[in-house]
């Protein structure tokens, strides 16, 4: 059954028509609706089509959009906009927290992901709807900017999209509700800037802390201490001044993951590990005091790029001809062993001949390395990217204590161990099986975007809800003195935020109405503004002295692009799909307008994912 009601037409003229095309014919319904007149507009026979129109005054139907598109406006558009995006958030939301579920995810291919990290979720869903795609954005954005806060950025949007829909029942205008929002944000953004304590850059403590909050809060719970202690290493080894600023470049940070042993197995290497092995069987498999050479040019003969004949008219002929490439080749690895280097990474191909000349003067060598890790290498040994063998010196070498092939399970990997004062570094993440290695490497993501941000800010929050609950607090405050229409959106935004705390206590399943209740009595006290919810003793806590610490950048991130999502949503009242969008997506639902349709979701009520 299709239905719409009548008030979807009132802006336009008396003539409005509607055709309806049914299995066996197309025909216009005969009554022509009036202006205004509320008239509900129901079919229920096997309608395959429906198009809205206008008639001339020949009565020649004027059609606007093509045949097949469909369109949704107003407050339909609104209301399915934010149904859609609440839909998304509900899916979510179990995640949040120590004690949030995961979710497994399963690819059309039968690939299964099991995960709680938001952005990987939200990747995952495939959603087509265009509001729920506005969701996955934010969970997007929010990842790219500061690594983490995507569960709570998305969490927030749909609170705020649900809070905008009461407002709208009560005649606010979407504009007034953009408006007190996009005031409320920014008076958020003032609040948690206030309410931020500094620490120190090298504060290990306080990064280990930061790292230990955010990785808890995945599936790799219990061994969070030790990825979380290598994660604050990796970041204080990288980080370096400019302009008087700390900045830390996450991409310095190699993670390697390997399946066997246990988490607890995760290395750190102040080198680089390559995914390779020693490339002649007769190398050495372990040089101590490496001269390391970087090579990206082949040490092979090069192929014209021309097609020639050689006559060749005697056995002499021969020889000499190869005698000559073998002259070239030994000349290479002659420039490489006279160098003094005796481990060779090269970004091309090496020809049979010269890693035996290589493997005889006991020159380790690799071929075949990513680009990637070329730069990595550079940066960890100090050694410099060579476009030829004639350029190889002893003051294009880097360093290494120690380069060695080791075998874990069926791969061999070259760790280039202990160089002095690597700008790059590698952590091999281990775990029993592929998905737990993947969900820690996800997860170690998280905690090394944390401290890249505590340790460039040096600002951070506490936890377990507690900023928000403050923020929400001090907004309440603030709306009464801005007044007005705007006072109802900005004390929309406030409770908006207690969702925090709120589906926190909710995934630890207390009872969320005893929690807030006792959780603003507490914010109502002064120096109380670091209460929050302690899911693991499920009672109302002092975050800061329990150590759940944020840094203040994702916080900040959250703010922001929940807000911008929801307000750019608000602000949309009229939704038009093309014949192609419709038919991407499955059927549309009953109540009709959710142009594409829920696609990945597949339509899932609420809280059944
Ligand atoms: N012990 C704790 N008690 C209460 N809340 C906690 C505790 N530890 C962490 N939290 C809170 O859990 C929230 C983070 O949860 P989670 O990591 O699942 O979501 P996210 O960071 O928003 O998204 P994602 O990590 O998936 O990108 C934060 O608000 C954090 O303060
Ligand atoms: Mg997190």
């Amino acid at each position: 059954m299709f239905s719409s009601t009548g008030s979807e037409f009132s802006s336009l003229n008396a003539s409005l028509r509607v055709k309806v095309f049914t299995e066996s014919d197309s025909r216009f319904v005969d009554e022509v609706l009036g202006p205004n007149d509320g008239t509900d507009l129901c079919i229920s026979t096997h309608i395959h089509r429906l198009e809205f129109g206008a008639l001339s005054e020949g009565n020649i139907p004027v059609l606007i959009l093509k045949e097949g598109a469909s369109r949704s406006r107003g407050r339909d558009a609104q209301r399915n906009n934010i149904l859609a995006a609440k839909v998304v958030t509900e899916t979510i939301r179990t995640t949040l927290g120590p004690e949030g579920m995961d979710k497994m995810l399963v690819a059309g291919m039968g690939d299964v992901v099991i995960t709680n990290d938001g952005a990987t979720i939200m990747k995952e869903l495939d959603v087509q709807h265009p509001a729920a795609k506005m969701l996955v954005e934010v969970a997007k954005s929010q990842d790219n900017e500061v690594g983490d806060g995507t569960t709570t950025a998305v969490v927030l949007a749909g609170e705020l999209l649900s809070k905008a829909e009461r407002l709208l029942d009560q005649e606010v205008h979407p504009t007034i509700i953009v408006d007190g929002y996009k005031k409320a944000s920014e008076k958020a953004l003032e609040i948690l800037n206030g309410l931020a304590i500094p620490i120190q850059a090298d504060d290990e403590t306080a990064l280990k802390r930061i790292a230990v909050t955010s990785m808890e809060t995945k599936a790799t719970v219990g061994t969070s201490s030790h990825l979380a202690s290598l994660a604050t290493k990796a970041i204080s080894q990288i980080v370096e001044e400019r302009d008087g600023k700390k900045i830390a470049d996450i991409d310095r940070v190699k993670v390697l993951k390997k399946k066997g042993e246990s988490m607890d197995q995760s290395e750190l290497v102040k080198g680089i590990v390559v995914d390779k092995e020693v490339s002649h069987p007769q190398m050495p498999k372990v040089v101590k005091g490496a001269k390391i050479a970087l090579l990206n040019a082949k040490l092979e003969i090069e192929k014209t790029e021309f097609d020639a004949k050689i006559n060749i008219n005697s056995p002499d002929q021969i020889k000499s001809f190869l005698d000559e490439e073998e002259t070239m080749l030994r000349e290479m690895s002659e420039k490489i062993s006279k160098s003094g280097a005796n481990v060779v990474f090269c970004e091309k191909g090496i020809d049979d001949l010269v890693l035996h000349f290589l493997s005889k003067k006991n020159i380790m060598a690799i071929k075949n390395i990513s680009s990637n890790d070329m730069e990595k290498l550079a940066k960890a040994t100090g050694a410099t990217i060579l476009a030829s063998t004639k350029d190889v010196s002893q003051d294009a070498l880097g360093e290494a204590k120690l380069v060695e092939e080791v075998k874990i399970g069926d791969d061999k990997l070259v760790y280039v161990r202990d160089c002095k004062d690597p700008r790059a570094v590698t952590v091999v993440i281990r775990g029993g099986s592929e998905h737990v290695v993947d969900e820690a490497e996800r997860s170690f993501h998280d905690a090394l975007c944390v401290v890249r941000n505590a340790v460039e800010d040096q600002k951070i929050v506490a936890g377990g809800g507690a900023p928000e609950a403050e923020t929400a607090k001090q907004l309440r405050e603030y709306a009464v003195k801005v007044g007005g229409r705007e006072q109802l959106a900005i004390e929309a935004y406030a409770e908006a935020l207690e969702a925090i705390p709120l589906t926190l206590a909710e995934n630890a399943g207390l009872d969320p109405i005893d929690i807030m209740v006792e959780l603003r009595s507490k914010h109502s006290e002064p120096d109380h503004k670091w209460y929050g919810v302690q899911v693991k003793t499920g009672k109302i806590a002092d975050m800061l002295a329990d150590n759940v610490v944020e840094p203040l950048r994702v916080k900040l991130q959250v703010v922001k692009s929940a807000t911008e999502a929801a307000s750019m949503l608000l602000r949309i009242d009229d939704v038009v799909s093309s014949k192609g969008a419709k038919e991407s997506g499955p059927p549309m639902p009953p109540g009709g307008g959710m142009p594409g349709g829920m696609g990945g979701m597949g339509g899932m009520p609420p809280g059944m994912m």
